[in-house]
């Protein structure tokens, strides 16, 4: 990975990116765009956090049946406002909001893309200054341009995705995303409120050497994920010794950190949830994209994660996620036990 010293603005990046493809319309540039404005918003509210009276729960339950905090409320709303008033987006589907929304107007009824997104992951954490983030998904709708998109555009498999990415709002603030032809990071510049690029085409390293899995449900995990993380514990002296263990129960934080340098991240299923606790629409298949456009690999333990193909908005999936020799490695674990 290179770090480029040369500041290039997101949209003067996704600009340059157009110029190869002379029949490209721009709309993916600005639905971005739009996409690092919410981001923007977002990331003031979260930095003021601890002086107003944004923190803590908002009284509400979302349709996954857990505590909304406010700050969640706050930016679902800043991205279905962007995403409606711009011109790039047909509808959206949000962890916090129970059906899609259909932009259902002339503009928008034009567009060829939709989003699906979590607007804040790892809202557990917000009260304690602690890293979270955003997550969100852009597929090529399949119903025809010019009508109100439909529930089919949103239940499209992962692998049909044609852009995904993260913010995460941490000690910098952060964009990532990843088309087909690369994953590049964008380190806000607070002086000159732009994401700026500062990761050049991320690449997973295939080796890591971090396991990231919440330890408190260890005795719910099938005998073969039981397995690995005790191999894990296990490494011998000759491999590098013991892998390290990191996990801040924020994903994008958790995910980033592992992208970056190498490791693995999962959240497999339990005896209280045998479907996992992620949500296959927002939260795995965007991270599973851009994992695998990185080099790494995606599953839910049994399938590629970027081939399910779902049949709810909400669904969830047991999540395995990382640097591809690991990822092999819990697959042999797996498929012995
Ligand atoms: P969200 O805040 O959008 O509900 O997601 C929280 C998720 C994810 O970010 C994190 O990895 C996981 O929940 C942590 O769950 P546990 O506390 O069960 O480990
Ligand atoms: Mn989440
Ligand atoms: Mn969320």
């Amino acid at each position: 990975m290179l770090v480029n010293r040369k500041v290039l603005t997101l949209d003067e990046f996704t600009i340059q990116q157009l110029r190869s493809f002379p029949h490209a319309t721009g709309e993916l540039s600005n639905l971005l765009r739009d996409i690092g404005l919410a981001a923007k918003r977002v990331n003031v509210e979260v930095n003021k956090a601890g002086l107003v009276d944004i923190l803590g729960d908002a009284g509400a339950v979302n349709v996954q049946g857990e505590d909304v905090k406010k700050l969640d409320i706050f930016a679902n709303s800043q991205l279905v406002g962007v995403l409606s008033h711009g011109i790039s987006c047909a509808g959206i589907g949000s962890e916090e909001l129970k059906e899609i929304v259909v932009f259902d107007d002339e503009v928008s009824n034009q567009s060829k893309y939709i989003c699906l997104f979590d607007p804040l992951d790892g809202s557990g954490n917000i009260d304690v200054n602690v890293s979270i983030g955003t997550i969100f998904g852009v597929y090529r709708r399949v119903s025809p341009k010019g009508q109100p998109c439909t529930k089919k555009d949103f239940l499209q498999p992962g692998i049909n995705q044609v852009a995904a990415g993260y913010i995460i709002y941490g000690s910098s603030t952060m964009m990532v995303y990843a088309t087909r032809r690369g994953v590049n990071g964008f380190t806000l510049d607070p002086s000159i409120g732009e994401f700026t690029l500062s990761h050049v085409n991320i690449k997973c390293p295939a080796e890591g050497r971090i396991y990231s899995v919440n330890h408190g449900n260890f005795f719910q995990y099938s005998d073969g994920v039981k397995k690995y993380i005790d191999a894990c514990q296990k490494k011998t002296k000759a491999s590098g010794g013991p892998y390290t263990q990191r996990y801040i129960g924020s994903m994008v934080a958790d995910v980033h950190r592992n992208l970056i340098k190498g490791g693995i991240f999962m959240y497999p299923a339990t005896l209280e949830r045998p479907n996992g606790k992620l949500r296959l629409l927002y939260e795995c298949n965007p991270f599973a994209f851009i994992a695998e456009v990185a080099g790494g690999k995606a599953t839910d333990g049994n399938r590629r994660i970027l081939d399910i193909e779902p049949t709810e908005l909400h669904q969830r999936t047991p999540f395995f996620i990382g640097s591809s020799s690991m990822m092999d490695d819990l697959q042999l674990y797996i498929n012995e036990n």
